[in-house]
């Protein structure tokens, strides 16, 4: 990776990140996930497992801990060429993708919100874990997600990944072209699957036009649907930020060309304006998350600026009793072949007790550090709500 520009090379030195961990890259399995996972009968999915090991000549198994997660062990293997991909039984997706996306603990029932959606791998999961997991057909009453980002290309990139994808899932999708910062629609009212419920409903709803999603059913298109004023009980912000923690997202500069990743990482006031969007983010999918709800603050960065320090300034606005940053049970000690999380970054002295109590709050985020965990990079924060 010695072919880094000085521009990437000297935010990679701002931010205290080793460039090192790009080495990392061509050493480390591969991951993907099975898709349609819960529909899939365990014969089905050993001989799928049997298929992949085969045709990539390497160790194939599934990841216990992160549902439906395959580790193929040679990190060479092109995904897009083999035959499980081409017919749409599996996609590639980093295991800290799934670590993010599990952290969230959705269960049936669940209105999810993910705030930076696209192009939409994390929610395509999310709705595959709001399915009931007993093989059974996704019924409607499973929960809702809401996808919203700002980006039209983006999220027409997500929009084909549900519709190829996603299954029945796709009645309960819904999407949104729309600033993260400011989204203000809540989840949809409870019964919106049941054309009796909408239609008595009819003459009461407000006369207000709702903003219809982007994208949805026409039972998610409805205007009892899109009034719904209910907060959400899951929430998910995967933020916008520098990708430097994403490996193989930053080696493809290598053959792109290393001047697009000047432009597109480290351009203008990028690495400062960056962390005020995700503040922006963060404080906007708590505005909209319900009491007693969970918040996953997530970023593919390893920058401490877009990490523990957007945490930082959160937590200072919001007292202990109103948020908790809870442990991440899935990831403690490596278990069932989850990756080995490292602790979160802190200054080796602090200013002043408030500071030192707040880093204090903040212990139970972790870091994926790809040089102890074998995976991209990315940070993780599981917020609970109190109040
Ligand atoms: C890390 S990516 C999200 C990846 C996605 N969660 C997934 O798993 O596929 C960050 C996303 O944030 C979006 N974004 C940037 N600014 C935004 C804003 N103000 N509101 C909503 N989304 C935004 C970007 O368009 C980008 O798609």
């Amino acid at each position: 990776m010695a072919q880094f520009p000085p521009a990437y090379l000297a935010f990679l030195k701002e931010n205290h990140i080793d460039p090192k961990i790009y080495e990392k890259q061509k050493l480390q399995p591969r991951y993907a996930r099975i898709l349609r996972f819960n529909q899939r009968t365990l014969s089905e999915i050993t001989k799928l497992i049997e298929q992949i090991a085969s045709e990539a000549q390497c160790a194939v198994a599934l990841v216990p801990s992160i549902r439906g997660f395959l580790r193929i062990n040679d990190p060479l293997v092109k995904l897009n060429q083999l035959e499980a991909y081409k017919a749409g039984d599996i996609m590639g997706i980093d295991i800290s993708s799934g670590v993010a996306a599990m952290s969230l603990d959705v269960r049936p029932g669940d209105n999810v919100l993910d705030l930076c959606c696209a192009p939409g791998a994390k929610l395509l999961f999310l709705a595959e874990l709001l399915e009931p997991h007993n093989g059974k057909e996704a019924a409607n009453t499973c929960g809702t997600v809401t996808g919203v980002d700002v980006s039209l290309h983006r999220m027409a990139t997500c929009r084909s990944l549900v519709k190829k994808h996603s299954g029945k899932n796709k009645q309960f999708i819904r999407l949104y072209v729309q600033d993260g910062r400011t989204f203000g629609i809540g989840a949809p009212k409870a019964g919106w699957w049941d054309p009796q419920v909408v239609q008595k409903a009819a003459r009461e709803l407000p006369k207000e036009v709702p903003v219809k999603p982007w994208f949805g059913t026409k039972m998610m298109q409805s205007k009892y649907a899109c009034l719904g004023t209910d907060l959400y009980d899951r929430v998910l912000v995967d933020a916008e930020c520098t990708h430097d923690g994403s490996l193989a997202h930053v080696v493809k500069y290598e053959r792109w060309g290393w001047d697009r990743l000047d432009e597109q990482v480290v351009n203008d006031d990028r690495p400062q304006s960056v962390p005020l969007l995700q503040q922006q983010l963060l404080e906007n999918g708590w505005q909209m998350l319900k009491p007693g709800g969970t918040l996953v603050y997530s970023t593919c960065s390893l920058s401490r600026f877009q990490n523990e320090l957007v945490l930082y300034k959160f937590l200072s606005k919001h007292s202990d009793g109103e948020v908790k940053v809870e442990p991440i049970e899935l990831l403690q000690d490596g278990k069932d072949g989850s990756p080995v999380a490292s602790p979160i970054w802190q200054p080796d002295s602090f200013t002043d007790g408030k500071e030192q109590e707040i880093f204090a709050r903040m212990q139970n985020a972790v870091r994926l550090d790809p040089q102890v965990s074998g995976t991209s990079g990315m940070f993780i924060a599981r917020l609970r709500k109190f109040q």
